[in-house]
């Protein structure tokens, strides 16, 4: 009998789980669950004799994967495999999927709230400002970036989205304003809001350079990945711009100094919440139970991301 591991830190809800299993168990398999782990040993005793595994935002590195002998594939229930050695997925022939677009809507609200705190000065009781007429630059054009523009158009806002990987057509098509360059997106725009993977081009391209083009009233969502992030460009933009927020799903390296220093100007959530809903957790942890049964029972590899 196949055994399909859910590893998860930061447990998917009750609810989610419960639909994990029933696809699992349908199928025939065997559920190992094992949550809120606290050591790296907790998980390579786990993955030890599993066929198959799901993790989020758990690292999953070489000495995970190589710990798994009878592991043939990974899925990592969400869009960012940043989290997992796709090299050493590969020498040891396990197959690495992703989920992608299952949890989107769930980031894009996320990303739109924190726009609306920021804007509504924390909810502090004063006067704040709204958002209709505000311009919004959308930093990649994918599942999050297109819910998040959904959103954004209800509230009147004027936006625009720069993605090097999108057609034109298909930007404008949306409704959208199609930005050629970041350079030109971050000149435009004062709200701009990150949907960039972490990966070895766009680890640190977020720099002085681009966000001290931002107009006033800048304020920087980052409900992607800190590593994009270049943090000394980061603590200028704060010394050297008064009216610079940055509202983060992500908490940077320099929390303490930005905390310590920059009081009223910044937003970490308490922990990476932007998949955190009962929805998300339900279509993600479905779909990588389905893509792993498919897996096996198919050889169907669709959402394969280490080829
Ligand atoms: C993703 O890449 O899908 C999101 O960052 C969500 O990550 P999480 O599953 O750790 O919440």
């Amino acid at each position: 009998m196949k055994r399909i591991l859910v590893a998860t830190d930061k447990p998917f809800a009750k609810v989610a789980v419960d639909k994990i299993r029933e696809v699992v168990v349908k199928a025939g398999y065997e559920l190992v669950l094992l949550e809120k782990y606290t050591t790296k040993q907790e998980l390579l005793d786990a993955v030890a004799n599993v066929d198959a595994m799901i993790i989020r935002s758990d690292i999953a590195d070489k000495e995970v994967i190589n710990a798994g002998k009878n592991l043939r594939i990974i899925v990592r229930a969400g869009a960012g495999y940043d989290n997992i050695d796709l090299a050493a997925c590969t020498e040891k022939g396990v197959v690495a999927m992703n989920t992608p677009g299952q949890n989107s809507n769930a980031v894009a609200e996320l990303a739109f709230g924190l726009m609306i705190y920021a804007i509504r000065d924390s909810f502090n009781g004063g006067s704040g400002s709204e958002l209709r007429g505000k311009s919004l630059g959308i930093h990649a054009y994918g599942n999050v970036g297109k819910y998040l523009a959904l959103i954004a158009k209800g509230f009147g806002m004027d936006i625009y989205a720069f993605d090097p990987y999108i057609p034109k057509e298909q930007i404008v098509g949306d409704g959208l304003k199609w930005i050629g360059t970041a350079d030109e997106l971050y000149s435009k725009c004062q709200y701009v809001s990150l949907h960039i993977p972490a990966n070895n081009e766009t680890k640190k391209s977020i720099n002085f350079d681009l966000l001290s083009k931002m107009p006033k009233g800048a304020t920087l969502i980052n409900t992607a990945r800190k590593e994009v992030i270049d943090e000394a460009s980061l603590l200028r933009m704060f010394t050297e711009r008064p009216d610079f927020k940055y509202l983060s799903d992500v908490e940077p390296d320099c929390k303490a100094e930005v905390i310590g220093k920059f009081p009223g100007r910044y937003l970490f959530t308490a922990k990476k919440m932007g998949a955190q809903t009962a929805e998300a957790n339900i279509n993600a942890g479905i779909a990588a139970a389905v893509q792993i049964v498919d897996f096996f029972e198919k050889g169907d590899k669709t959402y394969q991301v280490n080829k």
